[in-house]
């Protein structure tokens, strides 16, 4: 499908796990758009308000969730600054997260903890892994609700971002509400990676999310979601024009209860949020079934691959249907951490990430539809290059 995407052969991208390169027709959009709105300014800074509207109703209508409850940001790191900063003390008595969260998703656990001495409580997922380093999520719902407390907050990601494994993120929302604790889930990697379906969420509380990643939408674009049963417990930290009614350019376009509160403030890179329209009609076009048969094809080959040239030890239980797979290394390899990574670009050509796994650095592989059978093919010979 690299027809919609129009990239060079030679540099072999298999990282769309940090940041997915984005369909040409988003691209010309948001050229198209600059240019339009350097050249009349006023004007950009006016128009984009229907526009990110009519994007903002395609995206609600794409995760089957109320456009009222969604509002879009720049990442999930955006969406979970307003969650966990911005949920009422009354209902924060605990923080708790694991051992396989994003750095920065725990310094914003962190940060809150501080700010307000929140206990924040770590549960360690290495203690419930087997000999083949794949995580017991039974024993992990077991501990839950053992532990769970009214007042907790869970923060807990969708698709941990090492190995790629899915958690059950309905079932463990149903275990948290019957603790009467919270649950905000960081959901970098899920949105795009497989169909999701918000109507399912009914016991989560808020979600956040990236487009950037494998929605395939441009840099600087997330979301978050409220479900309305949670919606009084959090609130915006930020105001602006949003906040009352006294701003004519957003009368009709800003949506009501989550959405107006949260909408984004100031004045932002417009043509980004309106590219989503753009976006929405390419995966409309292609549609969202094919682009998850193309990726998991191309996982298929490459994990036959890895392991037959080279017998790295596959450490994601997921890989069939989470895009993101991952790979112990040779000890060598490993102890390298970022540098192998830095390696491979500047050697290889080869893109790839190096995150660390309880501690130790792995490497994890992330082909996308852009990506074809013979990169892959290329991908695993160079890797063995490295390996002598
Ligand atoms: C699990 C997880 N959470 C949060 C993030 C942060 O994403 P962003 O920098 O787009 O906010 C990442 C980035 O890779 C991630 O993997």
């Amino acid at each position: 499908m690299n027809q919609f995407f129009d990239l060079p052969n030679d540099i072999i991208n298999m990282n769309s796990g940090t940041q997915s390169s984005y369909p040409t027709q988003v691209r010309d959009f948001i050229f198209e758009h600059k240019e339009k709105y350097r050249v009349s300014p006023t004007r950009g800074h006016f128009e984009f308000v229907p526009s990110i509207w009519k994007a903002q109703k395609s995206m609600a209508d794409f995760f089957n969730l109320d456009p009222n409850d969604f509002f879009f940001c720049h990442n999930v790191t955006e969406a979970l600054n307003h969650f966990i900063l911005g949920l009422e003390s009354n209902s924060l008595k605990r923080i708790i997260t694991t051992d396989l969260e994003y750095g920065a998703t725990l310094n914003i656990c962190r940060f809150r903890s501080e700010k307000d001495g929140v206990p924040l409580n770590t549960i360690k997922l290495e203690n419930l892994i087997d000999e083949n380093l794949i995580v017991d999520y039974e024993k992990f719902k077991d501990e839950l609700r053992t532990n769970l407390k009214s007042g907790d907050l869970l923060v807990l990601s969708h698709i941990m971002t090492s190995n790629g494994d899915i958690l059950p993120i309905a079932e463990i929302s149903k275990i948290c509400h019957e603790k009467g604790a919270l649950i905000a889930v960081d959901g970098a990697h899920a949105p795009g990676a497989f169909k999701n379906d918000f109507s399912k969420f009914k016991d989560l509380d808020f979600y956040g999310g990236n487009l950037h990643k494998w929605m395939m939408g441009p840099p600087g674009t997330g979301f978050g979601w409220i479900n309305k049963k949670s919606a009084s417990k959090v609130s915006s930290q930020l105001a602006g024009w949003p906040t009352y009614d006294n701003a004519f350019h957003l009368e009709e376009f800003k949506g009501q209860g989550t959405a107006k509160e949260f909408y984004l403030k100031g004045t932002f890179d417009f043509s980004n949020f309106m590219s989503l329209n753009s976006l929405m009609d390419f995966w409309n076009t292609v549609g969202e079934e094919k682009i998850y048969t193309a990726r998991r094809e191309l996982r298929s080959q490459l994990n036959d691959l890895m392991s037959t040239e080279l017998g790295w030890k596959l450490i994601s239980n997921d890989w069939k249907t989470c895009p993101l797979i991952s790979y112990e290394t040779p000890k060598k390899i490993s102890e390298m951490g970022w540098d192998y990574m830095v390696n491979l670009w500047h050697e290889h050509n080869l893109i790839v990430s190096t995150p660390k796994f309880f501690g130790k650095h792995i490497l994890r592989l992330s082909p996308n539809i852009y990506n074809n059978s013979e990169q892959i093919v290329k991908t695993v010979e160079k890797l063995k290059l490295t390996n002598n």
